[in-house]
């Protein structure tokens, strides 16, 4: 069961969520965490990879141990698009689906 830690703009952390493997960072912050969700992940599309309001920086430590963005995917496309776009970090919090392998993985809200 997998541990995610997500921290606000200023690298504060919002909160700690334990989630079941499979889930995704979007629905760790919709439907796990313990306040109604995680302030700034709003997830308009639903998880489909068109509206890019799940982005987050996956920290530096993570990013290389999950799944890497599908180039040929919709979630490259949508991630030209989304303010604060950072090349090494940003990811559409929807197409990262945590196994137990991530347990302690860290995102921060862009
Ligand atoms: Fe819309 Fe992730 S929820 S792109």
């Amino acid at each position: 069961m997998p541990k995610i830690t997500f921290k606000d703009k200023q690298g504060s952390i919002i909160e700690t969520v334990d989630v079941p493997a499979d889930t995704s960072v979007m629905e760790a912050a919709r439907f796990h965490s313990s306040k109604q969700y995680i302030p700034g992940i709003e997830a308009v599309c639903g998880g489909s990879a068109i509206c890019g309001t799940c982005h987050v920086y996956v920290d530096d430590a993570w990013i290389n141990k999950i799944e890497p963005v599908d180039e040929n995917g919709p979630e490259r496309t949508v991630l030209e698009y989304v303010e604060k776009y950072n090349e090494t970090k940003s990811r559409c919090g929807c197409q990262v689906i945590l196994h137990d392998e991530h347990d302690g993985i860290e995102v921060q809200i862009p």
